[in-house]
């Protein structure tokens, strides 16, 4: 269950990752990555704006795994661009996971183009420094990369967006792949408003898999990391548990055909100043 992608920096990543958007600080967001971890998982996906960073350190900690079998995400909040902010909020960031180094370290969004280029720089300083293993970026469109090529020294490992079947942006995906950034699917189940997609519906029961299921293998046959939440333990197994799945060509040729320009939430990628 733990199959990995390599990394441009050279680390590897699970392909399978828990996501805690939206888990509740406190009990929620601790039970939620305990079981997780407990279940399987070694990969956990934070951020600061999440408000449950210490929750998620204190489980890592907690379930006895060694930290370097655990691969721990979080995001810089755009709350926090700009040096010195940037700083004091990923020396905030390690505190709060009680962590000596995160394993991928992410811009949360584009935020201003005034502050983008100083606080990638800041990432990239820790980065040297061994305290971001690994540096990326999160919801850019083509342009936000492009503009980012020109003043980074290190090309982003990842671009994590809002991906499945019925939002696929397919040339933005396309751009990261030819320049070997990872592409990873936040909310690959589209916040579970498409499981009742007939189908969804339909080629999950012909392959004998749950919708979930297919919407998260759809996105690890399309080489993506794919990042579904759950709080519920039995949820969490069974998205975990499509490594034994194959979505045939012509099945995945159908999801393809799914595009709907779908976005469950904020489309910062649109709306984001270039
Ligand atoms: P819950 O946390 O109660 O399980 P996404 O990852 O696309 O953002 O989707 C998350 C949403 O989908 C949450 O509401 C989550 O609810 C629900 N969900 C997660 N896994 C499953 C599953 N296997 N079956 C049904 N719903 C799920």
């Amino acid at each position: 269950a733990h199959a990995v992608l390599k990394l441009n920096s050279g680390h590897t990543i699970p392909v399978v990752g828990l996501g805690v958007y939206l888990c509740e600080p406190g009990a929620q967001a601790y039970e939620a990555v305990l079981s997780a971890l407990r279940l399987g998982y070694r990969h956990i996906d934070t951020a600061q704006v999440y408000g449950n960073e210490s929750d998620v350190g204190r489980a890592v900690r907690d379930s006895g795994i060694p930290r370097k079998d655990i691969f721990v995400t979080s995001k810089l909040s755009i709350r926090n661009w700009g040096k010195s902010r940037a700083q004091a909020a990923i020396d905030e960031s390690l505190k709060k996971l009680g962590l000596d180094y995160i394993d991928l370290f992410l811009l949360h969004a584009p935020g201003s183009l005034d502050t983008r280029a100083e606080t990638w720089a800041v990432l990239e300083s820790y980065h040297r420094q061994g305290k971001l293993r690994s540096i990326g970026v999160s919801n850019f469109g083509v342009v936000h990369l492009e503009k980012l090529a020109q003043t980074a020294q290190v090309t982003p490992a990842v671009n994590q967006i809002e991906l499945h079947p019925f939002l696929q942006w397919p040339r933005l995906v396309q751009y990261c792949q030819s320049k070997d950034i990872i592409v990873e699917a936040y909310s690959p189940l589209a916040k579970g408003q498409k499981l009742d997609d007939p189908t969804v519906k339909q080629l999950a029961q012909k392959l004998n898999v749950t919708p979930a299921q297919l919407l998260i293998r759809w996105g690890i046959q399309k080489g993506f990391v794919s990042l579904p939440k759950s709080t519920v333990p039995a949820r969490q197994e069974v998205n975990l548990n499509v490594f034994s799945i194959t979505i045939p060509d012509d099945d995945m040729a159908t999801l393809d055909g799914l595009e709907a320009d779908f976005v469950t939430g904020w489309d910062p990628i649109r709306d984001a100043p270039v």
